[in-house]
C-alpha cells in the first residue's frame, strides 16, 4: 500500500488488510470561518466553508457484539464493546464512541463495526478537526444501519456528542459545515434556526491563506467552556433586568449592553460586548460580500481580531504576532484568528502576487520572535460529508 495514495484509498486498503473484506467509506471536510467567531453558541451568525482536508473512515458491520478500531495517525487498537458505550482513555476513539452513544441515545440500534480512520485536517489548528471525524462517523453509519437521519440532524447530534461525551460546550458551526459545505461557497448560518445560505467565495485576486502558529495551548478547551458560561451569566442578567423572553445574546441589542457597563462584572461586560458587537458585523460582512467590497470586509477581520483579543480574551501571543504582522501589509485585506482561540491559525485575505514573499518574512520575523516555525495553508473549499466508496 502507498502512503502516497488518497486517504480514503489507504484507509480503504487498511481495512481490507486487517478485516478481509470490503468497507463502506466515508470522509467528512474541516472548516474554515471567515467571520462570526464565538458567536454560535450565542444563536449569533457564522460565515464558514468546508475544506479540501477532511476525516476519514471505512467501517463495516462485525458480526459480534465487539468492535475493532484502528487509526492510520496513531499506534493503539481500540476494542468496543458496544453493549457498555463509556469513556475510553485512547482519545481519538471518543471522538467515535460519543457518536455511537448519541445514536443509541435516539433509540437507534447500532450493531458492532469495525473501522480504520484517518484524516489530513491538521490537529489543533482551528479547522476542527475533531467535527470532521465526528461527522465522518454519523454520516457513516447513516448510510451503514439506514438511520434515516437528515444532514441537519447529524450535525445537531455530532454537537451533543461534543458536548455530551468529550465535555467541549462547542456551538454548531463545525459539524455544520463539515456536513453541508460546498466547494467555493461560504455558508451563511443562523446558529439560531439552523437557516442557512450558500454564497459563492468571489475574492477576485484575493485568496484565503491560513498562517498556523502551531501552538495549542492547553487552556483551549477550559476556557473555552468558560467563556460559553460567562455568555449565559450575561444572558441571565439582561432576562431578569430588561426581558425574561431574551433566548440568547443575540437579543440583547448592543446598546443595552454599552449602557449596562457599570452594573456588570467586567469580563461579562466585555464578553456581551463582543457577542453582541460580533453578530452585528457578521451581518454586515455578509453585505460586504455581496456587494462585492473586499477592503471592508477586511477591515471588518481585524476589528473581530481586536475584539477577540481584548474583549473576549481568547487569543495569544503567538496568534496577535502573526496578525500585527501583517496589518500594514497593502497586499493583506485583513486577518484574525480563526476558530475557539489560545493557538491554532490566522485567516488571512491575501492578494496572490504577493503570498509567497509575505510567508517568507512572515516566517522569519515569526520564528526570531516566538520561536516557533509557521505553517501556512492555501485554503480550498470542498465538499460536506460523502461517501467515498462503496462496498
Ligand atoms: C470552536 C467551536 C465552535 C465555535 C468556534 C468559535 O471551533 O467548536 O462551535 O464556537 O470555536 O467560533
Amino acid at each position: 500500500m502507498s502512503s502516497f495514495a488518497p486517504l480514503y484509498v489507504q484507509v480503504e486498503n487498511s481495512f481490507q488488510h486487517h478485516f478481509s473484506r470490503k468497507p463502506l467509506v466515508v470522509s467528512s471536510p474541516g472548516r474554515v470561518n471567515l467571520i462570526g467567531e464565538h458567536t454560535d453558541y450565542n444563536d449569533g451568525f457564522v460565515l464558514p466553508a468546508a475544506v479540501d482536508k477532511a476525516a476519514y473512515i471505512a467501517l463495516a458491520p462485525s458480526g459480534s457484539t465487539q468492535g475493532k478500531w484502528m487509526s492510520l495517525d496513531f499506534p493503539e487498537t481500540v476494542t468496543v464493546d458496544f453493549q457498555n458505550i463509556t469513556t475510553n482513555s485512547v482519545r481519538w476513539a471518543n471522538y467515535i464512541l460519543g457518536i455511537v452513544d448519541q445514536a443509541q441515545k435516539l433509540g437507534k440500534p447500532i450493531p458492532a463495526f469495525d473501522c480504520v480512520v484517518a484524516g489530513d485536517v491538521p490537529m489543533g489548528s482551528g479547522m476542527s478537526s475533531s467535527a470532521a471525524l465526528e461527522s465522518a462517523v454519523i454520516f457513516a453509519l447513516n448510510e451503514l444501519y439506514d438511520l434515516g437521519l437528515s444532514r441537519w440532524e447529524m450535525a445537531l447530534l455530532a454537537q451533543r456528542s461534543e458536548n455530551e461525551f468529550i465535555g467541549v460546550k462547542c456551538g454548531i458551526m463545525d459539524m455544520f459545515a463539515s456536513l453541508h459545505g460546498k466547494v467555493n461557497q461560504v455558508i451563511r448560518l443562523d446558529c439560531r434556526d439552523l437557516s442557512f445560505e450558500y454564497f459563492p467565495i468571489e475574492l477576485g485576486a484575493y485568496k484565503i491563506v491560513l498562517f498556523d502558529t502551531g501552538v495549542k495551548h492547553s487552556l483551549a478547551d477550559s476556557a473555552y467552556n468558560t467563556r460559553r458560561s460567562e455568555c449565559e451569566t450575561g444572558l441571565h442578567f439582561f432576562q431578569k433586568h430588561y426581558n425574561p423572553n431574551f433566548k440568547a445574546l443575540r437579543d440583547v441589542p448592543i446598546t443595552m449592553v454599552q449602557a449596562n457597563r457599570s452594573r456588570l462584572p467586567k469580563e461579562v461586560f466585555d464578553r456581551c460586548l463582543y457577542v453582541t458587537e460580533e453578530i452585528q458585523r457578521t451581518l454586515a460582512a455578509c453585505e460586504d460580500l455581496k456587494n462585492g467590497d473586499l477592503t471592508a470586509f477586511g477591515l471588518k477581520m481585524y476589528a473581530t481580531h481586536e475584539g477577540l483579543r481584548h474583549l473576549y480574551q481568547v487569543s495569544c501571543p503567538e496568534l496577535d504576532f502573526l496578525v500585527d504582522a501583517v496589518r500594514d501589509e497593502s497586499s493583506v485585506l485583513g486577518a484574525r484568528m480563526m476558530g475557539g482561540g489560545f493557538g491554532g491559525c490566522t485567516i488571512n485575505l491575501v492578494h496572490e502576487d504577493a503570498i509567497e514573499g509575505l510567508q517568507e518574512r512572515l516566517a522569519k520575523a515569526y520564528q526570531e520572535t516566538m520561536g516557533h516555525k509557521l505553517g501556512m495553508y492555501m485554503v480550498v473549499t470542498g465538499d460536506g460529508a460523502k461517501v467515498q466508496a462503496l462496498s
